[in-house]
């Protein structure tokens, strides 16, 4: 490094806390959502929505509709029908109905759509439409959609005899039947981790503008992934994919819920054509709650095969899925239950073995990737679960069961039981340095006296390892599409840079952190650059953003485009210098001669002459594009420890601490990746502690507002004490980093659930499925039982 190098942290580079720059149009209000958007003569849809579950719909009226003064159109299933588009396909290879023609399916189900002058008027005029119901008997847990002579929810689809959706399964069956046969130990356990909704505060939206002239369809919506909407609304919708572009302007949260194609995008789209102007759709609160993609809502029955000595032999899992009335989770397309054989990748397991099956109720689609890699939460929920419960069971220390079983740091490249390859990690590392932070020996002597007291104090570790960043194109797709990413990298002559990508921020602050990227590999100030993302015309084609898979596949592009500039601009440094390439070196933000290092050019040099002295021959500018198509997933691990203390009087339970070890590898932006974790555990403590969405016998989802589904405020939020000291850089990204959004959602809820289960250790309570609510916790302890099930549905 010559004394011109720049300093990395100071030019906003890797490492740098650089304040997130989108916040500052949010913080005044200047942000630029959907709903903000009003286009000239634009129109506004409001959607007519099942009451019931499941009835056959006898009749439609909607000659009241049409005559309230200032309604253009009422859409129903029959004219849809017409257009081929009262179905569409899901990104699960099922289908799902647009608007209701032969029954409704799910209370909340779309029946038909009003577009008026304004959103008021279209509600009037959905209220006057009249639908003659005939009510079939509904289906709310897959026990009951299993059951003999149960109604088959999905008699339009022909073959489809039974509420089945798949059985699928993964693992070694033999090997794994071995294990069990030579176990000096069976642990079991069954858990339900219950239906919740990722409620991003924005709900869902679209502005669709069709445009006669032009032939041209724009769509601003709120998507995650604005270019699988456009393949998606091509392939549904019959228009050449050149002539459409989605804009996904600024989101208000995704966490998964708007990945999914739904129907009020495709009634909004069909109605711009019909009425050839701008048809707004914008979703409250309820219609998001009780409509959009739900995720989790699955039952697990575990075995752990053990040896006296605590080494974990093998693992069987089965798993029911209630995935509602239309299999429309967004996962890779040959994993039928997403991820969840990730589970116990944290652990050497010589075999296991999976089967899941999938179910249909009369619920909105079920099983959207939640803040989670595709049912990575779940499998990682189940692994802790079940690892507490071994340990207790052959009365082993909870850390000391997990340490003995860990993957060893020099055991990797590992192989997972179910086949996946992990590539790097600390895990006991991370424990330790967990385990120091909370007091662990000294926690469980306080815990001891406090019992002698009659006080419940209860310790809860969980650990987990997430598959994020798929790609790789050789086993990840989605509906065939291979899931890769990009970055388009425009470098101006002043050396000021426009970067946009594949991926779509909804809060995650791609803007600031991906500008960091370029700092480190160009030197150019991380405020040089401009950060774009969302326009399907003018961004790179990308897969968009969930399952953290933007730092590990976009991101990765953005280092490997700004590498190609840099390769350029080590010829225009040659010939500025006029000496040899080989001759030349580089350090950030500036090349120089080896020979000479006082004689240099800087980056912003090099762009001046992209543009205005080119050696001849050389194209000119200095713009480039990646397309990054990552060798494996990234593997983050975590460790998450709390304490908790239990009211043996009334169930209610407080969080004492909580430590967070997370080790995603470099850190491009360390205060974003803070605020990436302490979002998770909030959402974990939720999902833990109070979140219930849920139906009743009838068929009626209880839940769909605020008041119900509790979201925590900053005064029920624990405080969270986190930690960086870990740091494996992934060994195949080009910058060393592994995704972070999801994984405190994902290790989260095991620890929590974990610690008020330890509090009542000795009492024979095995379980309490979530969410932890005081009173399951006073009937564990009062009747000496589990409490498991999804309420209010349970057998007991
Ligand atoms: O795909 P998504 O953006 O939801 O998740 P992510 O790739 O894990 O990134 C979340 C945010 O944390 C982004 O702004 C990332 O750039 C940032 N991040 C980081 O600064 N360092 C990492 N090692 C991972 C993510």
């Amino acid at each position: 490094m010559t004394s011109q190098a720049l300093d990395e942290i100071k030019i906003g580079g890797l490492g740098s806390s650089r304040k997130r720059v989108e916040d500052d149009r949010f913080i005044r209000g200047r942000g630029n959502y959907t709903d903000d958007i009003t286009l000239p003569g634009m129109l506004h849809m409001e959607i007519l929505r099942s009451p019931l579950p499941h009835a056959i719909i006898k009749s439609i009226d909607t000659s009241k509709a049409w005559e309230i003064p200032g309604v253009h159109l009422v859409l129903t299933g029959e004219m849809m029908a017409t257009r081929n588009l009262a179905w569409m396909p899901t990104l699960s290879y099922d289908t799902q109905a647009v608007l209701a023609t032969d029954k409704v399916r799910f209370q909340g189900q779309e029946v038909a759509c009003v577009i008026a002058d304004d959103p008021y008027i279209a509600k009037d005029a959905c209220e006057a439409i009249e639908v003659d119901y005939e009510p079939l008997p509904p289906i709310v847990n897959p026990w009951q959609g299993l059951a003999e002579g149960a109604p088959v929810i999905r008699d339009d689809k022909t073959g489809q005899s039974d509420n089945v959706v798949y059985n699928w399964e993964v693992g070694d069956k033999a090997g794994t039947d071995r294990a069990f046969e030579q176990a000096d130990a069976i642990s079991k356990l069954e858990l339900h981790y219950p239906r919740s909704h990722p409620s991003p505060i924005e709900c869902c939206g679209s502005i669709a503008d069709f445009n006669r002239a032009t032939s041209k369809l724009t769509v601003y919506m709120t998507t995650q992934a604005p270019h699988i909407i456009r393949a998606a609304v091509a392939m549904v919708a019959e228009l050449p994919e050149h002539m459409i572009r989605i804009i996904s302007p600024d989101i208000g949260g995704g966490f998964g819920n708007k990945v999914p194609v739904y129907p009020g995008y495709v009634c909004s789209i069909l109605a711009s054509i019909l009425l050839e102007r701008p048809v707004k759709w914008i979703e409250d609160k309820t219609g998001n709650l009780i409509s959009t993609g739900f995720a989790r809502d699955i039952y697990l029955k575990g075995e752990m095969a053990l040896r006296r000595d605590g080494k974990i032999l093998g693992v069987r899992m089965h798993t029911d899925a209630d995935h509602g009335a239309f299999f429309s989770d967004a996962q890779p397309s040959k994993f039928k239950i997403g991820l969840m054989h990730s589970a116990f990748a944290t652990y050497d397991i010589p075999a296991a073995h999976l089967t899941a099956r999938g179910v249909y109720t009369n619920k909105a689609p079920g099983g959207v990737a939640y803040r989670c890699s595709f049912r990575v939460t779940e499998a990682m929920f189940f692994q802790e679960r079940m690892i507490q419960a071994a340990a207790d069971d052959l009365g082993m220390d909870q850390a000391a069961f997990r340490r003995m079983n860990f993957v060893r740091d020099d055991d990797f490249p590992h192989r997972t039981p179910f086949g996946f390859l992990t590539d790097s990690g600390q895990y006991a590392k991370c424990l330790d340095v967990g385990l120091a932070a909370i007091d662990y020996d000294n926690f469980r002597k306080e815990q001891a006296e406090a019992r002698k007291r009659g006080r419940l104090l209860g310790l809860g570790i969980s650990t987990m390892t997430e598959p994020l960043g798929a790609g790789n194109s050789r086993e990840y797709d989605i509906l065939g599409i291979k899931m890769f990413d990009s970055a388009e990298l425009k470098v101006h002559m002043t050396g000021k840079a426009l970067l946009r990508t594949g991926a779509k921020t909804q809060g995650q602050g791609h803007e600031t952190t991906w500008a960091q990227i370029v700092a480190h590999e160009l030197g150019i100030p991380a405020d040089d650059v401009t950060v774009e993302e969302g326009d399907t015309d003018t961004a790179p084609f990308g897969m968009g953003t969930y399952a953290s898979r933007s730092t590990p596949v976009a991101g990765a592009a953005v280092a490997m485009v700004s590498r190609k500039i840099r390769a350029k601009a080590r010829k225009l440094a040659a010939h500025l210098l006029e000496v040899s390439e080989e001759d030349i070196e580089w350090e950030l933000g500036r090349f120089y001669v080896r020979s000479s290092p006082s004689r240099g050019v800087t980056i912003q040099e090099c762009a001046m002459a992209a543009y205005s002295n080119m050696p001849d021959g050389m194209e000119p500018g200095l713009e480039n594009t990646a397309y990054y198509d990552p060798p494996n997933l990234t593997w983050p691990f975590a460790v998450y420890i709390v304490t908790v203390e239990v009211d043996p009087e009334t169930g209610v339970w407080d969080v004492l601490r909580m430590v967070a070890v997370d080790d995603c590898g470099v850190r491009i932006n360390p205060m974003i990746v803070e605020g990436q974790i302490m979002g998770g555990l909030t959402e974990a403590y939720a999902m833990s502690s109070m979140q219930f969405i849920t139906f009743d016998a009838d068929g009626n989802c209880v839940g769909s507002n605020y008041m119900d589904y509790l979201l925590p405020t900053a005064w029920e939020t624990p405080g969270y004490e986190l930690h960086s000291e870990v740091v494996t850089p992934c060994p195949h990204h080009p910058i060393g980093a592994k995704g972070i959004g999801e994984c405190a959602a994902v290790g989260g809820p095991a620890a929590f659930v974990n610690a008020v289960i330890d509090a009542l250790s000795g009492t024979g309570v095995r379980n309490i499925d979530m969410p932890v609510l005081p009173d399951r916790v006073w009937e564990a302890l009062t009747y000496r039982r589990d409490v498991s099930g999804a309420p209010p549905v349970r057998q007991d």
